[in-house]
């Protein structure tokens, strides 16, 4: 028997969990490492879970039609119908982007910078991870002039890439590709018989002011797999919940049996009880919908206040355009990091600001990135309170910078780039928006 594939712990988990340890431990933490999004569970999400706990059959492995029918109308209401049929629905969108990799098979492009997963995924599945780079400020799609430069050279060498995953909007950039990238990706998929999986877990966590995210699925429909779920809207991770839209025509009907297949021989179905209350969310009723505008003015609110302490210390960032990220560039900052703190890499400025400063942040390099460049993904998620009571006030808030705990950690941030980088009167530098 072959030796199993080598396999780490995914960097953001581990992370959170590190400093859950830590924290027990009586030290003074602030977790900006996992996007895991700190709000309570809407009152009407859990109403339905309950009363569906009695649901304890498997049920259709695709999921159940009531929740394949409402993500259709999710889809449809954003100018991507399709037939329920054409639905599946999994234990969280991670599960099904490994299924989707297992069932499309051969190698696979990923975005570099791009999500923890995705290139552990490939590798697990046995496939090869392709790196391509973004452009600069458009993170989620690789470059597609340089997609196609990597597929010729990939397939020149007898690698066979089969799909290209792209994230529409952006984790770890927080920034959304145009909509002229998304087209142009799409055109060079089609012309090298490419898969597009296109992950849009963030896909209603674009800032009110930004233009909107486009996915790849309205300029290649026949070869494009979107992926969703409630993990980052609704905040509901711990509920494992997530739906793929398969394209339509032969090869997308293909693609959907075996994905059903895979699930079939991994989780059997979706949990029942959830499916139930995520048919609920994906209806999108009022209650639904305001929840979700309230987390992105949240996020919103609160990264561009954090993303101000950053560039004041003279760090750059692209303009954040959606989700709880930033990802900062200390370039500017190399000399007198590596003079004052013997930090010569982002891997070394991650490890500085969690051991110095109690500050969880991952270094580029968990994101495909090769070690040297001075960047970190920061998530703000977790500044929105340790109690049900505190996250609903934050929620609620006109300004949730008002809020002590919210001032408190975004203020921390302040302080620790402050003495990071030697800048005199952090407060003073970066004034209450
Ligand atoms: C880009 C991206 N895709 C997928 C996921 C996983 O989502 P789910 O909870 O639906 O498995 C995450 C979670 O952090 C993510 O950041």
């Amino acid at each position: 028997m072959p030796e199993p594939t080598p396999v780490t712990m995914s960097a953001t988990l581990a992370a959170d969990e590190a400093l859950a340890r830590r924290r027990r431990a009586g030290e003074r933490v602030l977790s900006m490492a996992s996007g895991e999004i700190g709000l309570p569970v809407l009152p009407a999400l859990r109403d339905r879970l309950a009363a569906a706990a009695d649901e304890n059959r498997y049920g259709s492995v695709a999921g159940s039609p009531a929740l394949r029918t409402a993500a259709a109308g999710y889809w449809e209401r954003r100018g991507l119908g399709v037939d329920p049929g054409l639905v599946v629905a999994g234990p969280g969108s991670k599960s099904l982007l490994f299924a989707l990799l297992l069932a499309i098979g051969g190698d696979v492009i990923v975005p570099v910078p791009s999500w923890v997963s995705y290139a552990a995924q490939a590798r697990l599945v046995g496939a090869r991870p392709l790196p391509v780079p973004i452009l600069p400020g458009q993170g989620g799609v690789p470059d597609p002039d340089r997609l196609r430069a990597a597929v010729a050279d990939a397939r020149a060498a007898g690698q066979n890439p089969r799909a290209v995953v792209v994230t529409v909007p952006d984790n770890p950039t927080g920034t959304v590709a145009s909509a002229a990238t998304v087209r142009r990706l799409a055109e060079a998929a089609r012309e090298l018989d490419l898969v597009i999986v296109s992950d849009e877990i963030y896909g209603d966590l674009v800032y009110d002011g930004s233009a909107p995210a486009v996915s790849p699925a309205l300029h290649a429909p026949e070869r494009t797999v979107v992926t969703t779920g409630l993990t980052k809207n609704l905040a509901l991770g711990g509920w494992r919940t997530g739906v793929a839209r398969l394209p339509d025509g032969e090869p997308g009907r293909a693609l959907h049996t075996r994905l059903v297949a895979v699930a079939s021989q991994i989780w059997s179905s979706p949990p029942a009880p959830v499916q139930s209350a995520a048919a609920y969310a994906f209806g999108e009723p009022p209650e639904v919908t305001e929840r979700v505008a309230a987390s992105r003015r949240l996020h919103e609110t609160v990264v561009r206040a954090v993303a101000a302490r950053f560039t004041a210390v003279g760090a750059q960032l692209a303009p954040v355009a959606a989700t709880c990220y930033l990802y900062p560039d200390f370039e500017p900052l190399r000399e007198q990091l590596a003079a004052t703190h013997g930090v010569h890499d982002g891997d070394g400025l991650a490890g500085l600001f969690s051991e110095r400063y109690g500050v969880g942040v991952l270094p580029a390099s968990a994101f495909g990135e090769p070690a040297r460049p001075l960047r970190i993904r920061a998530a703000t998620s977790h500044f929105y309170g340790d109690t049900d009571e505190r996250r609903t006030a934050a929620l609620r808030a006109a300004d949730p910078l008002a809020l002590p705990w919210i001032r408190e950690s975004v203020d921390r941030v302040g302080e620790v780039l402050a003495d990071l980088t030697g800048a005199r009167v952090p407060g003073a530098l970066v004034p209450h928006p």
